[in-house]
């Protein structure tokens, strides 16, 4: 049975700290599915198809890594999909607590899902999508936290005039 799981988010853009976790979770799984949130109450700069095209572009199209959005439950999603593992990364104790609930949460809407947390490379700790974006708002440089497709993408949102 090819191991399959889940990483959900909403990935407005797709950063290094993401990529790193999927690499990590790529070393014990044979699959992951790549779930981009398209109803979350934040307003995003990316399209949901902006943020799928890029995280298939930072993952150079690895046939192992599937991109797909989704609207609803993670947990329903994860079930539709046939995965029955999440991964989740902690990058500092100030993520734990909210990821620590989030996981009980979908444990009570699925208790057979179970979640799985990875501690992402200390390099990419202080990385965010919502940083990311403000940093290239203001012409900052972000190509070493984000893939050169996703760096081109940001340029073109906020382009210099
Ligand atoms: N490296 C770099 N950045 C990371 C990271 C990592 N390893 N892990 C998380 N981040 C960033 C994200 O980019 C995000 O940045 P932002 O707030 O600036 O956009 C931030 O840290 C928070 O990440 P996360 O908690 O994963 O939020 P998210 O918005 O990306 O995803 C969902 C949240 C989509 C997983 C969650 O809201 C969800 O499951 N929604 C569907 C409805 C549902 O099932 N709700 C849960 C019920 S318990």
């Amino acid at each position: 049975m090819p191991r399959v799981a889940l990483y959900a988010g909403s990935f407005d853009p797709i950063t290094n700290g993401h990529s790193d976790l999927i690499r990590r979770s790529l070393s014990f799984v044979d699959r992951l599915v790549v779930a981009v949130a398209s109803n979350i109450s934040k307003q995003t700069l990316f399209t949901p198809e902006e943020r799928t095209d890029l995280i298939r572009a930072a993952v150079d199209n690895d046939p192992r890594v599937s991109v797909q959005h989704f609207q609803g439950l993670t947990v329903d999603f994860a079930k539709q999909a046939g995965v029955l593992m999440i991964i989740r990364g902690l990058r500092a104790a100030s993520d734990f607590e909210y990821e620590y609930q989030m996981a009980l949460m979908n444990r009570h809407l699925a208790p057979e899902m179970e979640t799985v947390f990875m501690v992402p490379s200390l390099d990419t700790t202080y990385i965010s999508s919502s940083l990311v974006r403000e940093v290239a708002r203001f012409h900052g440089d972000v190509s070493s936290l984000v893939h050169p497709s996703v760096e081109a993408a940001l340029i073109k949102k906020f382009p210099k005039t």
